[in-house]
């Protein structure tokens, strides 16, 4: 086109800038880097941004690019398209099947699945793009007028931006000054640091200006003529050349004394020359501007006659362009005058009639949407689908946007409808992770409504927000509140049973939580909706096993359903219960490789929403089963997703794992930190289970410390919550060996009894081999403090074989180290030697250096040297001391945080190893032994 080559066959003045743009291309290879250029309206971006994509194109590199136009700045992943269509026969092929699809479908080469909600997995499927590019070769992105792209191709092409690593790919972008702001791409957060590269273009010289004219508009002026038309456009060439194209029209030169006759503004400017135009191409051009993607074809349809003629006038007089059938406005300046100057309802009409004229359905709903001001009930609903079609390419920002327009068009008097779309308005919100509008709107809903189902149905919304924002406990509440609004609607009220259940688990309140699930459970069956059923499976199944043993009849329906619980939120997809129950009843092997298959497809499907829940679960499953550094980086990629997705419960959960790790490695100050900093969060938003979680860390790293009447004050109010039969799953209770360990050390055997008790009691009703192992080592642990070394034997045996059956590899070595004890005890040394040293080969493969040191002691005592005072425990041995010093019973008891009634079965069970019967010969011994130890 004529017009195409005379734009891009001259620049002038630029040759700074130029060099600029060849220094920063030539870097490309450095890594992902950014390219901005800024300035006034008309001071020549774009004809810079064009010599870049030049200048790319010499030097070998693939140039995709977009010149968004302010009207699309609507139509979602339009820039998008602009960009990868070129590209998608050589690259689509290369992204993982569902990848591809998202891009498809929003890129509408594939239909558009309304059901579809994933829209996470389009940023993915674009960031695989971009890398393949990239990996291909140097790749410039070259995107003009950045301030209209529209937000969702910005949001996707964001998010793959900053996750490029260090491969060739830039962006070359240009914005007008002052409206970077208001782009919806922030170049500068995409790229690292230092990396965005920003040329702020300034106006052009009298002589430039010269050059310039020469070469677009075909002729010179006088010098004088120049030097005004250089003051009145300010040195802007965009303006230098309209001035001079309309002086050019009134054939002669202007007297110098004459005032210039170029109108003050812009707009005037434009309509002086417009005005030169035949009545027909006037028309046409509001045709053009009003239109998404105008054609010859279209401008006649729309005008009712043949445009070619009027068409053919603008074009030759540099108002429009058109290249492979598509009409643009020379410049976008042009198109805004245009647009500014037609009256309203003008412009309504036209759109009416393009809604009518145009095949596209995006379109067609948005000309029908600016064919009107009043609201409209046809229009809204059509919006309202649109709106549904959005979401469903992966765009719920555009979608809350429409259905905002369509809230706005809704007939007042259909109140219901009103409300339905801003419900919905509210999901694509939160979706779009706007979740402070979301809940904003959401309580606009509920002041506005009469109790009924749509009530519930918005509160139950509200629940899940502040559910994931927020606490559990609020969201429980929420739930409870709609389930008193849902009237007739069974389905409904099991949605909210379901609800409920979970935030109930969560939150702790699992009576209420198992009570909810089996009412949703049941209405469910009822409605024979296989998606709700699979999701009311799994939380039943969660329920059961809340100390009611596992339900295996549930789990293979579930597991049966699972692909059709696809959209479901993760938490609730079957084989999410699935992991949890299976690492619940032991089964590392199947629960791994189920967490791990959901973690893939979590990630494919870019659901980073879903990432901590999953990532939690594995994190705790790779702690327990040994593999620290796997768990440790588990923990700190879910709390980081936690974080970026504003999920605050979740990271109580995962300050618990990885406080987990660092307390089983001997960090003590960091697991100690980790662990209070989850508790506070557990406390703050009402996740209970994470603040027992976090309780059992903390009453852990004591334990190891050797300090059992620290680990009892974290422990014991736990302990409590089981014998009051609130907590009956013994994995939920994986501090209950701790504690027993920790009462039988202080003292305290009848308590540590009751809860052995309970521990085995359990453990056999489920056959949980966890419990079942350390309940055994426990009752080895007990029966040694009691003097029964050989009950003890047999019992720590038996944990061992126990042991067998699971990899719970630091469990072992604990069982490991009791028995040595108990065997050195029982003057058993070789034996002794030989489990010490199985338990210090555990330990220290493990890095758990804390407990590898302690089992070095013992060992160092069967060595034959010193032998532990009588074979005391650390807390005996403490006792004793203080003792032995003089000290009261209560004088003790206030010293180590003991119970005098501790204390005293402590000072008997002394009496009996040291073979002494006062506390006079207790004294007399202790000095005696102090003075037979060297230092
Ligand atoms: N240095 C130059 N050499 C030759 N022509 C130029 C130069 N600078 C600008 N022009 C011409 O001036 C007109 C306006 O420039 P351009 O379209 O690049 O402005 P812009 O900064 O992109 O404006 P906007 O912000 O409105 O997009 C165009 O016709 C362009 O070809
Ligand atoms: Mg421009």
């Amino acid at each position: 086109m004529a017009t195409a080559e005379r734009t891009s066959d001259t620049i002038v003045g630029r040759d700074a800038e130029l060099r600029a743009v060849g220094a920063f291309l030539d870097a490309i290879r450095e890594g992902p880097s950014s390219l901005v250029f800024e300035g006034d309206p008309g001071i020549g971006k774009t004809r810079l941004w064009r010599a870049a994509i030049e200048a790319a194109d010499e030097r070998g590199y693939r140039v995709l690019t977009s010149r968004p136009a302010e009207t699309e700045s609507g139509l979602p992943f339009a820039g998008l398209g602009d960009l990868l269509d070129p590209i998608l026969e050589e690259f689509g092929p290369l992204l993982p099947e569902p990848q591809r699809d998202s891009l498809e479908i929003a890129l509408l080469r594939q239909g558009v699945e309304v059901s579809r909600q994933d829209q996470r997995i389009l940023s993915v499927a674009v960031q695989g793009t971009l890398r393949a590019l990239a990996d291909s070769g140097p790749t410039v992105l070259a995107v003009d007028d950045l301030q209209w792209l529209d937000g969702p191709s910005a949001r996707v092409l964001g998010f793959a931006l900053r996750r490029l690593d260090h491969r060739p790919l830039a962006l070359v972008t240009a914005v007008r000054a002052g409206d970077s702001a208001y782009a919806a791409l922030d170049v500068e957060s995409v790229f690292p640091e230092g990396k965005t590269h920003r040329l702020t273009l300034g106006s052009l010289s009298v002589d430039h200006l010269d050059a310039l004219i020469r070469a677009k508009v075909g002729r010179g002026f006088s010098l004088p003529t120049l030097t005004r038309i250089h003051g009145a456009s300010a040195g802007n060439p965009f303006f230098a050349l309209e001035i001079a194209r309309l002086l050019a029209e009134e054939k002669a030169a202007p007297r110098a004394s004459a005032p210039l006759p170029v109108p003050p503004t812009l707009r005037d400017l434009e309509l002086a020359r417009m005005r030169s135009l035949p009545r027909d191409a006037r028309d046409a051009l509001i045709v053009v501007a009003a239109a998404w993607r105008p054609t010859e074809r279209l401008v006649s349809a729309a005008l009712g006659k043949d445009a070619s003629k009027a068409l053919a006038a603008a074009i030759e007089a540099a108002l429009l362009e058109s290249s492979e059938d598509t009409l643009r406005f020379t410049h976008p300046l042009l198109s805004s005058v245009v647009l500014s100057t037609t009256p309203p309802a003008r412009l309504r009409r036209i759109h009416a009639r393009l809604a009518e004229l145009v095949d596209d359905r995006e379109e067609r709903v948005r000309h029908l949407s600016l064919s009107t001001e009043e609201p409209d009930a046809r229009i809204a609903s059509a919006l309202e689908e649109a709106a549904a079609r959005a979401r469903a390419r992966g765009a719920p920002d555009s979608a809350a946007e429409l259905s905002e327009l369509a809230v706005r068009l809704t007939p007042t008097d259909s109140a219901a409808a009103v409300r339905r779309r801003m419900i919905q308005a509210a999901d694509y919100l939160f979706e779009a992770g706007d979740a402070g509008r979301a809940g904003g709107t959401l309580e606009d809903v509920l002041a506005a409504s009469p109790p009924g189902p749509l009530k519930a149905d918005a509160l139950r919304r509200l629940g899940w927000i502040r559910y994931q924002e927020q606490s559990y406990s609020v969201a429980v509440d929420l739930f409870q509140e709609a389930l008193m609004d849902t009237g007739e609607d069974l389905a409904l009220r099991a949605r909210i049973r379901r609800d409920l259940a979970w935030a109930g688990l969560m939150s702790g309140d699992l009576e209420r939580a198992s009570a909810n699930a089996r009412a949703a459970l049941d209405v469910t069956e009822g409605l024979g909706d296989p998606a709700a059923l699979a999701e009311a499976t799994s939380v039943g199944l969660a329920e059961a096993m809340l100390g009611r043993g596992m339900r295996q009849d549930l789990m293979s329906r579930a597991a049966s359903l699972e692909e059709r619980a696809r959209g479901l939120g993760i938490e609730t997809q079957p084989s999410a219960s699935f992991g949890l129950v299976l690492k619940w009843v032991d089964d590392l092997h199947a629960a791994r490789s189920g967490l791990e298959e959901l973690y893939r497809r979590t990630t494919e499907r870019g659901d980073e929403g879903s990432l901590p829940l999953v990532l939690l679960h594995l994190s705790e499953l790779e702690c327990r089963a040994g593999n620290w550094d796997v768990a440790a980086r588990y923990a700190e990629e879910g709390h980081a997703a936690a974080l970026r997705t504003g999920q605050e419960p979740v990271r109580a959960g995962f300050r618990y794992t990885q406080a987990l790790v660092d307390a089983h490695r001997g960090n003590v100050d960091r697991a100690r930190a980790l662990a209070e900093e989850g508790m506070a969060l557990a406390h703050r938003t009402g996740a209970s289970l994470f603040v027992i979680h976090n309780l059992s860390v903390l009453g852990f790293i004591e334990l190891s410390l050797e300090n059992p009447a620290g680990a009892h004050r974290y422990l014991g109010p736990l302990a409590e919550l089981v014998l009051s039969g609130r907590l009956r799953e013994p994995v939920l209770a994986r501090f209950l060996p701790d504690e027993i360990e920790a009462l039988a050390l202080i003292g305290d055997i009848e308590r540590a009894h009751a809860l052995l008790r309970h521990l085995t009691e359990r453990g056999k009703a489920l056959d949980r081999v966890w419990a079942l192992a350390t309940a055994a080592r426990c009752r080895g642990l007990l029966a040694g403090t009691e003097g029964d070394l050989l009950g003890a034997i047999a019992a720590l045996e038996d944990a061992l074989a126990q042991h067998e059956r699971v990899p719970y590899p630091f469990a072992r070595g604990r069982t490991l180290l009791v028995l040595g004890e108990v065997q050195r005890r029982a003057k058993q040394k070789r034996a002794a030697r030989e489990s010490l040293g199985r338990a210090l080969e555990i330990f220290e493969g493990l890095g758990a250096t804390l407990w590898a040191e302690r089992t070095r002691g013992e060992l160092g005592r069967v060595g034959g040297r010193a032998t532990g005072p009588g074979g005391l425990t650390p807390t005996e041995r403490r006792v004793a001391e203080l003792v032995a010093e003089g000290r009261t019973t209560r004088e003790v008891a206030e010293t180590l945080f003991l119970s005098p009634r501790t204390v005293d079965s402590n000072l008997s069970r002394i009496y009996h190893k040291l073979g002494v019967r006062s506390r006079t010969e207790l004294a007399v011994k202790i000095a005696a032994e102090r003075a037979a130890q060297p230092g």
